[in-house]
């Protein structure tokens, strides 16, 4: 790596940036084949779920090694549908990590449960098991890890609690397409697995969501849920003629996908292994800057044997003992040198909705909070290149050491 800018002044002292243009945290990687499929979508005059969103249903499905996928406009959808088709109530309880974006916990309030957040495991920032195991009360219905930053949870772990009590598991894989947990893809593990096709996701759809099971019977519900809680969906009511057939058994929801956006996501599942590669190399070249540089803790790496991480997102903890400025003030002196850095997540429990409605308080969750306020994502995506990361790299040891306690 190039030292030129390791002893150097930072751009918010007066100092040169790294890089002339603003280096944004994440940029869809999307191709003429992306154009020409929804170009294609467009003019079949068939705009809406049909047999596109078919096609990518199978394909994902066979991808992730679950037997039925069920094709949604977001993750947050597929969380939603997922404790509505377990019958998650009021007066139930989820259990779940307070280190995640709204989407998980709200889906909770949205079926009238109470959303139980437990710490994390300071090592990865994944919920801790040894955590759930005491939280579990008679009114636990659903355990809903969270994969963070692609991290593998340890799903041994929750499955056998989840199983010895008699509790679902819905895990929000939203960061962890292609993550692996003990030489099983996320996705046929558990009772339901969620992920999202959000631009920022390892492969996007523009919005996308999709929730995966082994259950046939939870894959039906699922998808009649998904569509009102009518039986057959608008394909199926209408394809080659048939007569419309209107039959609603349920109360549900407008969360299916479109052919639009199954049109992109097909074309994104066919390069993921391209897109994967870059995520894993770029990951490790900071992986190599950052592991020794004292002020600052690598949280992406792949420490346990059978577990693959899906590198979606690449954090660093900044070590507030060795540094003289804040977490915050560390994004501005990037973001000063061109590169947009990002907090994946302040603890959800410190939001002041969770502490108007549920009571939580500073000082619960210990090791949330601790990271809450120290730890910054940088950007990591197939689309930037290895000049762009070494700006970031050279961005980070700059600041880092002119901070230097
Ligand atoms: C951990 C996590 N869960 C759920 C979601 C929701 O995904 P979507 O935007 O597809 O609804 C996100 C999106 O950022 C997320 O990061």
């Amino acid at each position: 790596m190039r030292k030129v800018y390791v002893n150097a002044e930072p751009v918010i002292t007066g100092g040169r940036p790294v890089r002339k243009k603003l280096l944004d945290f994440h940029k869809p990687q999307i191709g003429q084949d992306e154009i020409k499929a929804v170009n294609s979508v467009l003019k079949s005059g068939w705009l809406t779920k049909g047999p596109k969103t078919r096609e990518f249903e199978e394909k994902f499905g066979a991808y992730v090694k679950a037997k039925y996928a069920v094709g949604l406009n977001s993750c947050s959808s597929a969380l939603d549908l997922a404790l509505k088709v377990l019958s998650v109530k009021a007066g139930d309880e989820v259990i779940t990590t307070p280190l995640s974006f709204a989407s998980t916990a709200n889906a909770i309030i949205h079926c009238g449960a109470r959303p139980v957040f437990v710490d994390v495991n300071p090592n990865d920032l994944n919920i801790d098991p040894v955590m759930i195991e005491k939280a579990i009360t008679k009114k636990t219905k659903c355990i809903l890890p969270v994969h963070l930053y692609g991290q593998p949870c340890d799903m041994k772990s929750i499955l056998r609690l989840a199983r010895k009590k008699n509790i679902f598991v819905v895990e929000d894989a939203a960061h962890a397409l292609e993550a692996v947990h003990q030489n099983k893809k996320i996705g046929g593990i558990s009772d339901i697995t969620c992920f999202s096709f959000h631009p920022g996701k390892n492969i996007t759809c523009a919005e996308g969501g999709m929730l995966v099971t082994n259950n046939k019977a939870i894959a039906v519900r699922a998808q009649i849920m998904s569509f009102h809680g009518i039986e057959k969906d608008t394909w199926r009511r209408h394809n080659k003629g048939k007569i419309g057939d209107f039959t609603q058994v349920e109360a549900g929801y407008k969360y299916n996908m479109s052919d639009v956006q199954a049109a992109i996501g097909l074309c994104q599942l066919k390069r993921i292994k391209i897109f994967q590669r870059k995520r894993r190399e770029y990951s490790w070249l900071y992986n190599k800057a950052f592991s020794k540089l004292p002020q600052v803790r690598v949280l992406t790496r792949n420490s346990v044997q059978g577990n693959e991480n899906g590198y979606h997102m690449f954090v660093i903890e900044i070590i507030q003992e060795s540094l003289k400025i804040s977490r915050d003030f560390f994004l501005k002196a990037l973001l000063a040198e061109n590169i947009t850095a990002g907090i994946h997540y302040p603890s959800l429990h410190l939001q002041p909705y969770f502490q108007k409605k549920y009571n939580y308080r500073k000082g619960m969750l210990p090791n949330a909070e601790f990271v809450s306020g120290r730890i910054i994502s940088l950007p990591l995506y197939p689309k930037m290149t290895r000049t762009d990361v070494e700006s970031v790299i050279q961005a980070v040891i700059k600041i880092a050491n002119y901070y230097r306690k």
